[in-house]
């Protein structure tokens, strides 16, 4: 078998620029979501551009949410340009999920095909669930060996690439039924008996990034994931790649003699906009992380604007612009924060921030001194960092990955020993945080996989050896 190289792009969130003009419509809608809808042609453009040039990358992997919210318009250009990369020789494999599509019936998901307009948003032509198969046909199930229904399977090169299909409205399981349970398994025996090595690919997470994402929102995983887990376990498959959340991602779960991992990867169009590049060799998946260009076509400040402007950039931003300008923040809290109710709780909202902006890390050390062993001296020296700004380092490594804080810093012991004691206050209180949290019984352990990285310790790359059988061709 020869190198292979492949790209795995998540959530490009594509939105055509004929669908908004600058207005508050449009500025609402961004400010209050991670996906940079105004900058989704530029960026995504970056990273096709980047894709396009690889000469030694003749396969890109897209996974669903591949534009906005089934503007049939979008749909049209993205593919404009998917086609485009095929004439310049690449192989592009592409799933549809939630955000592609306008339900109703059964179907039914939230979304509508939606423009803005200077003062209003207005309908756009949308696109059903039935109508993705035809638009995305020639791009990987014309070429498949095997179907069921909009999930397919392909040979390249060698390897064999399962992509499963699980656009679901939203509300309910989505992914394989019992039907293509059967057909998947078929291909996992099949694909043994040849010797190809395997690899999955879907929209939803297969491995729950965070324990508290699945308590909370089941029906935002693949659809009966530990029926899928337990197969791929059975059948030696060993990585699924995987988007939705957003959250750039790598999990792995062990029956203590076989190894599964997930490799979650965040939005190329959210905060710091990533896609994968893998490259399998000597029986071993060589997976890592590809940055958003500095420089993009269209958006003068590069990667570092839009950083800026992204969702913990707008949130620090408000909050700085609460306490300079309180006018100037009702305007920029246009969508998140009616305006009239800003005005109203003028009295309210600016000392309560101000106050939480003041907070040093010197006092928050001394919270939780008795359950973090933090002696006065240590905390004393943190007197000139702010609570506020630790804060948001860990909203942005949420979608980045990565958690920042190990287990040596001090930031990681007054977490752990505010929340620790939150949890010993709550036990004397009789209150139980598992009834609102499935399944998770302590605030510290909520937490501690966002503040450092408890998962494989990397969310960025990791060699994975995913087959013993192989014989390599030299190049
Ligand atoms: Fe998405
Ligand atoms: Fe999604």
């Amino acid at each position: 078998m020869k190198k292979v190289q492949f790209y795995v792009m998540a959530d490009n969130h594509y939105f055509s620029k004929k669908l908004w003009v600058n207005g508050p419509p449009i500025e609402g809608r961004s400010h209050t979501d991670q996906v940079l809808l105004k900058e989704s042609p530029e960026i995504n453009e970056a990273f096709f551009k980047l894709i396009e040039n690889d000469t030694e990358t003749d396969t890109v992997v897209i996974i669903g949410d591949l534009i906005n919210c089934g503007e049939r318009l979008c749909h049209d250009e993205f593919t404009d340009r998917l086609r485009r990369l095929q004439e310049k020789g690449k192989r592009v494999l592409v799933l549809t999920a939630t955000h592609d599509y306008n339900g109703c019936g059964e179907d039914e998901n939230e979304f509508v095909a939606t423009g803005y307009g200077e003062k209003d948003t207005y309908r756009v032509q949308c696109t059903k669930r039935c109508e993705l198969d035809e638009i995305y046909r020639p791009f990987g199930r014309d070429n498949a060996d095997s179907r069921y229904e909009m999930s397919y399977s392909i040979n390249v090169d060698g390897y064999r690439f399962i992509l499963l299909n699980d656009d679901g409205n939203g509300h309910t399981d989505c992914g394989l039924d019992d039907k293509g349970n059967e057909w998947l398994e078929n291909e996992l025996i099949k694909a043994k008996q040849n010797g190809e090595p395997v690899l999955l690919f879907t929209h939803h997470p297969v491995i729950t990034p965070y324990p508290v994402y699945e308590a909370v929102a089941p029906t935002e995983m693949y659809g009966r994931h530990p029926i899928l887990k337990e197969m791929l376990m059975k059948h030696d498959a060993k990585v699924v790649f995987t988007g939705h959340t957003h959250m750039h991602t790598i999990r792995k779960i062990t029956d203590g003699n076989k190894e599964l991992f997930d490799i979650g990867s965040t939005s190329v169009v959210s905060a710091y906009g990533k896609i994968r590049k893998v490259t399998l060799e000597n029986g071993f998946a060589d997976i890592t992380t590809v940055d958003l260009p500095e420089k993009i076509d269209g958006i003068p400040g590069g990667s570092k604007q839009i950083a800026d402007s992204c969702f913990g950039g707008y949130y620090r931003r408000l909050i700085d612009t609460a306490l300079e300008d309180y006018d100037a923040f009702i305007k920029l809290g246009h969508g998140l924060i009616p305006a009239d109710k800003a005005k109203k709780y003028r009295l309210v909202i600016k000392p309560a921030l101000k106050v939480f902006s003041s907070v040093n890390m010197s006092f928050a050390g001394k919270i939780g001194k008795k359950f973090s062993g933090l002696q006065n001296a240590e905390c004393k020296e943190h007197k000139n960092e702010k609570l506020i700004d630790v804060i948001f380092v860990i909203v942005d490594r949420l979608f980045q990955g990565d958690a920042p804080y190990t287990p040596d810093t001090y930031e990681h012991k007054v977490i752990r020993g505010a929340l620790l004691k939150g949890d010993k206050i709550m036990k004397t209180l009789g209150i139980s945080l598992s009834k609102y949290v499935n399944g998770i019984d302590s605030l510290w352990t909520l937490a501690e996989p966002f503040v450092h990285n408890t998962r494989t310790g990397c969310d960025r790359e990791i060699k994975i050896k995913i087959t013993d059988e192989v014989t390599y061709e030299k190049d």
